[in-house]
């Protein structure tokens, strides 16, 4: 038997692993161990340093819920998030909209709603605005019937799912006319801090970052032919908008908010117009793009594939 020392164990595993049946499985968990393994030696981690990487995603496990998914916000504060999104917008076959973070706050339980209705239930004087925009193909044709899903944080800064797990406010799902425009009344979102109470929020703070998103609002586009669109848009004059803690914002994707913007369909009130233009679809397409998903749904999906028999009753391992 070979002897295992850091310099041979790396290719002991990969021996191992050489069984796996699935080719993309096989290709991921091994460049995982090689560049894990890698990690480990450039740092010359210690026991101690590797026992409290692991009670740090312990912790992480612990603190997701229907509610919450902190392992959403370690990788969208560790950048990945936005790295597979910036990975997904290149295998698009059309240059559309650019993606963003779709975030922990998505809930798939979100109300239909009629075009200009407030998604707003609570709002503070002076904070109200119309949002409103286009979608179209890459060529500038409307794409009507599209599905726009929005959702964004209060008056507070906070998003409904953080203030009451089971009331509904600050998002909708609209539907594109034939001139391809969506419009609802809305407030003018706010800038805010990340959950700063577990173990990401102590990783940042350790790291002497901010915490701060630039004021943002969320939407996930559909329609029939067209790749999903998961974006945002941000307001241009925030002060976070270059150093976005998730690194989701970018100057794309950054609008203002118009006194008095007279082609907005809705009078009276200031307003943020949004244009969206949808890739087609693609074989790419097949599987979900979206670095995200409804905390809910998450914990489902994880608790489903716990129940899964397995062959034999586990034993202690030595
Ligand atoms: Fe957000």
């Amino acid at each position: 038997m070979r002897e295992l020392t850091p310099e041979t164990i790396t290719a002991a595993v990969l021996d191992q692993m050489a069984t796996t049946p699935d080719p993309r499985l096989k290709k991921i968990m091994a460049s995982a161990v090689k560049h894990l393994h890698a990690f480990a030696r450039d740092v010359n981690l210690t026991p101690a340093e590797w026992i409290k990487g692991i009670e740090f995603m312990t912790a992480a496990g612990k603190m997701c819920t229907a509610e919450r998914q902190e392992f959403i916000l370690l990788s969208d504060t560790l950048g990945l998030s936005a790295l597979v999104n910036g990975m997904h917008d290149k295998t698009a076959i059309e240059e559309g909209t650019h993606t963003s973070l779709l975030g922990p706050f998505y809930r798939e339980t979100t109300p239909k709603l009629a075009a200009g209705s407030s998604i707003a239930r609570r709002s503070k004087p002076g904070s109200e605005c119309v949002l409103y925009g286009r979608v179209t193909n890459s060529s500038g044709a409307p794409v009507a019937d599209a599905t726009v899903s929005i959702w964004q944080t209060g008056a507070d800064g906070l998003y409904d799912i953080q203030e009451n797990a089971t009331s509904i406010d600050y998002r909708g799902v609209f539907t594109t006319n034939a001139d391809g425009i969506y419009m609802l009344r809305t407030v003018k979102p706010l800038g805010y801090s990340i959950p700063m109470d577990g173990p990401v929020g102590n990783m940042v703070k350790a790291q002497a970052r901010h915490g701060m998103r630039p004021a943002h609002i969320h939407f996930l586009v559909g329609a029939s032919g067209y790749r999903e669109l998961v974006t945002a848009l941000y307001l241009r004059d925030d002060p976070h908008l270059a150093d976005d803690v998730v690194f989701g914002s970018s100057g794309d994707l950054a609008v203002e908010v118009a006194a008095n913007d007279p082609d907005c369909p809705i009078g009276g009130m200031p307003s943020i117009r949004f244009d969206m233009r949808l890739s087609r679809e693609s074989a790419a397409d097949k599987t979900s793009g979206r670095v995200g998903a409804d905390p809910a749904a998450i914990v489902r999906r994880a608790t489903n594939s716990e129940r899964v028999p397995t062959a034999a009753p586990a034993r202690a391992g030595g």
